[in-house]
């Protein structure tokens, strides 16, 4: 989503916003643009498009001045342009804003009565002309910001600049991140820590209707009733994983390959003793709730679907599943009996604050299982657990999914034994088995070059259909969604026996359907669901390991052998393959592959 970055320096602000937006890349946008103060006088310029457009703008037209703020925009109100890109400049002041001003309207309204119109098609405008009616009624610019914060209605991170005013930006959050980081002598302001990277680590993250008064000498914090508060300094430690793609040609590529070595950590963290059977006492009592609800969005919902199986059968402890977006408008009854569960690789998607939100002072426990512990949703959560993935850039969601699913297991292994449903005999074999993941995803990796030329005869296809049954099921839903976000196929996953209740009626030979298909349990009854499709002329793409392969492979159209997988995680192993082909396809359609098209990292707007 849409990113900030602010700079009172000491050095031309220009390079230094273009930079910090660079790294908010991955967040996803269809414009940019900065605006500096430059001896007083203040000014903008925006582009249409990648960052390499502003730049060239930059060139064209430089922009002078030591103080500056910029801006990803990721549209919500108005079309992807030039005029609704941010900073939104209205006499005195710009603007840039990450959220949705939902009241802007009525302010719109209000402004009429002064003659002041608005000139995009934005909310966020509609805050550089009520900031700056307010300075034409003879507040500074402090109070001019402070007056326009408190009637705004929203989410909001908001940066505002001044005419006149080199040495001033006023900051504000309410929903969406902001940070202050701190230099000598320079100060600055980003939607995340990351975007300040390269000037500095040492940041205060702003609470909840925070307003920051940032100047050079440093920043004084008001809370939301506008009194003096105190927000600490941390020294972020800010790994030097974004420097590059580490041989990689995407990001995407990168943080699949880094999945053994997380999931070890992981999996370390959640299950190590001596003898590797331990499992950390994370603070949550499976005895006290008779259900778990679990709430999330995308891919992170999928990793809640598939542990759903994990704790129904190892805990039995029912699960309902929900997606963030249609949960809190249900209003679904909770209790003291019921732990609710929320699932973010970013801990900001607004869906799943919002919902997170719902529950707290409901639901007997709100727990999070996030991989940015600075998160809004980890801070308002009873208890976060981290996932340990480091920091995920590409928009398709990889290396979180399968930390998630290692998490999530870990948990389910601990209400099983707190629930007295599994003995240590089976906890110790249970936990053996998710001990042996990592070496399981790092066999996974090695079937890259079949997946690749999989991936080729994928690419000519305009649909495809994922199948799975048990926890492979959501899987085979994951697989589909990775498709279509970056390979832009129409792609749809089912549970295999679902398929000749309608689906079937798709199937010929232009429809790919990928058939995930360990050799467990369920096998028979899945080789009987593609026995269905190959009968109708349909193409199966198996993935299975050798015993499967051998036992069920024959008239596969393209066969992908995985290693044999003891137990139920096997989702998370084969979540390798699936990662793989939608990144291979996407390679070979020339799709944009870590910032597909109309995507964002991290969605903070409902
Ligand atoms: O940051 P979150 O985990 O809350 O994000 C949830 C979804 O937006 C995210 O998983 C999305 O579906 C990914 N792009 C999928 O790859």
């Amino acid at each position: 989503m849409c990113g900030i970055v602010g700079v009172l320096g000491n050095h031309q602000a220009s390079p230094i916003l273009v930079e910090g937006l660079k790294r908010l890349e991955y967040r996803g946008y269809d414009s940019a643009g900065i605006a500096t103060v430059n001896g007083g006088r203040l000014d903008r310029r925006r582009a249409l498009g990648k960052l390499v457009n502003l730049s060239d703008a930059l060139v064209h037209d430089p922009l002078p001045g030591t103080s500056g703020i910029g801006h990803t925009r990721w549209a919500t109100h108005g079309a992807a342009n030039t005029v609704n890109a941010h900073p939104h400049q209205r006499g005195r002041v710009a603007v840039v804003h990450n959220g949705i001003i939902e009241n802007y309207r009525e302010l719109r309204a209000r402004l009429k009565d002064h003659q002041i119109t608005p000139e995009t098609e934005t909310d966020t405008e509609t805050v550089a002309m009520l900031c700056d009616w307010h300075l034409s009624q003879g507040l500074t610019p402090v109070e001019a910001a402070k007056a326009t914060i408190s009637e705004l209605a929203g989410a909001y991170a908001l940066c505002f600049l001044f005419q006149g005013e080199d040495d001033l930006i006023v900051a504000a959050r309410k929903g969406s991140p902001l940070a202050v980081g701190w230099g000598k002598g320079e100060m600055f302001v980003g939607s995340d820590a990351l975007a300040l990277a390269p000037m500095t680590n040492e940041i205060s993250y702003l609470e909840e209707g925070d307003i920051a008064i940032v100047t050079r000498a440093g920043a004084e914090f008001l809370d939301a009733a506008h009194q003096p508060v105190t927000r600490p300094r941390r020294t972020v430690d800010l790994d030097s994983v974004l420097a590059d793609k580490a041989g990689h040609r995407h990001y995407m590529s990168k943080e699949i390959a880094e999945q053994p070595d997380v999931l070890a950590n992981a999996l370390k963290y959640y299950t190590m003793d001596k003898e590797g059977r331990h499992l950390l006492e994370t603070g949550v009592d499976f005895t006290q709730f008779d259900r778990i609800v679990m709430v999330a969005c995308g891919t992170a919902s999928l990793a809640c679907f598939v542990s759903k199986y994990w704790f129904e059968q190892i805990a039995r402890l029912p699960v309902d599943v929900d997606i963030a977006s249609e949960f809190r408008y249900r209003e679904p009854p909770l209790d003291g009996r019921t732990l609710t569960l929320f699932v973010s690789q970013s801990g900001e998607t607004a869906d799943t604050l919002a919902a997170l939100r719902y529950c707290t002072g409901q639901a007997g426990k709100v727990l999070s299982i996030v991989n940015a512990m600075e998160s809004s949703i980890a801070r308002e959560s009873d208890l976060a657990l981290p996932i340990l993935a480091g920091p995920e850039i590409g928009v398709a969601s990889t290396k979180a999914f399968t930390c998630q699913l290692a998490v999530l297991a870990a948990l389910a292994l601990q209400a099983g034994r707190q629930r007295g449903v599994i003995d240590a005999e089976r906890l110790g074999t249970l936990t053996d088995q998710l001990r042996q993941v990592p070496g399981q995803v790092t066999q996974a990796l090695s079937v890259s070059p079949q997946i690749k030329e999989v991936s080729a005869q994928l690419a000519r296809y305009d649909d495809v259909l994922f199948l799975g049954r048990g926890a492979l099921y959501p899987l085979a839903l994951e697989g589909a969604l990775k498709l279509k976000e970056i390979s832009y196929i129409h792609a749809e996953g089912y549970a295999s026996g679902e398929l000749k209740h309608g689906p079937i009626a798709l199937i010929d030979e232009e429809m790919p359907v990928v058939v995930l298909a360990p050799h467990d349990a369920m096998f028979d009854k899945t080789v009987s669901n593609m026995q269905e499709v190959m009968a109708r002329g349909g193409r199966i793409v198996m993935i299975s390991d050798a015993p499967g392969l051998k036992a069920g492979g024959e008239g596969a159209w393209q066969k992908v052998e995985m290693p044999v997988i003891e137990g139920p995680f096997a989702p998370i192993a084969y979540a390798v393959p699936i990662q793989k082909l939608a990144y291979f396809t996407a390679v070979e359609k020339g799709t944009d592959v870590d910032q597909p098209r109309n995507l964002a990292k991290s969605v903070t707007v409902e």
